[in-house]
């Protein structure tokens, strides 16, 4: 068999195993729960996904649609649609998806003008030999398999960026009309900031799991600045046999870490899934000490993350940097909102 028609046919086809596209065979030993978590903008995903897991779908079409309704949210200014945008006021967003029963992974990074990056990222991973595609090549791939290009920047987040931007020093732009300046000349100003994301996994019927996380990243970013959401072992890591998780916050520190990986390697080694986003978070301190910009001088980190595990059992879990904090989850039972395990009290210089 050629390499072109092993790629399309697949390790299934390729052995001679007959699985329909989406919905995979069922693991007849599977004795777990279903289970849909995500962090804490992801309630109506939750909801979502849940609904299509119990009607038989695969995990992956069911976290995908569940973020899409965010990704379409104009009041989500973490996320698609709405999203906030890069320092030159274009929305810029990144996502991936892993798939646990082919170990499969597809992402685009600074892509514009695309609202649903969570579904062109599962395309990457469905119609190319690749993984990651970014920028202008995720554009045109994506209108290539018909995707609208639209502006994504709402009326509210021009407005936020325009404030940012005016609000910043030593520029020709006067500070906004309505603020008074401070005794350093520095407006006053409440200006939404956010590193955002949702992230959504997923156990379904057949025992198998999948993940997608989708943001608009860094708020007033530069330009071609990418995140952890995009990348695999960070934003976003699967291994079918044990577990997945999945990452909001600080992409940089997260990059560094892979720590969604390290995550879902701890619960290969016998965690559960809230003590081993426990220990990636613990993980994450100790390397973030290493540099002092990152640190208070209260000795307290200066940014916030969160870490979302789920096992094969359907057991799961969730912790923050920074505290109290809400994940959403369907158990099974119930969709609701939980408090996430966390590490440090909020305080107002945190980001
Ligand atoms: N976690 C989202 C980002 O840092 O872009």
């Amino acid at each position: 068999m050629d390499r072109r028609k092993f790629l399309k046919t697949g390790v299934a086809g390729a052995t001679g195993l007959m699985m329909a596209p989406g919905i995979k065979a069922a693991t007849p030993s599977f004795k777990g729960r279903t289970v849909v978590i995500s962090s804490g903008n992801g309630l109506r995903a939750t909801a979502q996904a849940m609904e299509l897991i119990r009607n038989g779908s695969d995990a992956l079409d069911a976290v995908i649609a569940g973020v899409n309704i965010v990704e379409a949210d104009p009041d989500d200014m973490s996320v698609g649609y709405g999203g906030l945008p890069n320092e030159e006021g274009v929305v810029e967003l990144d996502s991936c998806c892993m798939h646990g029963p082919t170990h499969n992974a597809g992402a685009v990074a600074a892509l514009q003008g695309i609202k649903y990056p969570s579904r062109v990222a599962r395309l990457v991973m469905e119609r190319t030999d690749h993984v990651l595609l970014v920028g202008q090549g995720a554009l045109r791939f994506a209108k290539a398999h018909g995707f609208k290009e639209e502006n994504l920047l709402t009326d509210k987040a021009r407005k936020a960026w325009l404030r940012w931007k005016e609000a910043r020093p030593d520029d020709d732009w006067f500070p906004p009309e309505d603020v008074d300046k401070d005794k350093k000349g520095k407006a006053a100003l409440d200006i939404p900031f956010t590193y955002g994301t949702i992230t959504c996994l997923g156990l379904d019927l057949n025992g198998n799991i999948s993940g997608v996380t989708t943001t608009s990243g860094l708020s007033y970013k530069i330009p071609g600045r990418v995140g952890d959401s995009p990348i695999i072992g960070a934003g976003l890591y699967v291994d079918n046999e044990v577990g997945a998780c999945g990452s909001t916050g600080r992409g940089e520190e997260n990059l560094k870490n892979l720590t969604s990986h390290l995550i879902v390697e701890f619960m290969r080694q016998g965690m559960t899934p809230q003590n081993a986003c426990m220990a990636g978070l613990k993980r994450v301190l100790e390397k973030a000490r290493l540099m002092p910009r990152l640190m208070k001088k209260n000795g307290h980190p200066a940014f916030n993350i969160q870490y979302y595990a789920i096992n094969k059992a359907g057991e799961f879990g969730a912790c923050s940097m920074y505290g109290p904090v809400r994940f959403a989850v369907h158990d099974g039972q119930e969709n609701h909102h939980q408090q996430a395990e966390y590490l440090f009290e909020w305080d107002k210089k945190t980001r």
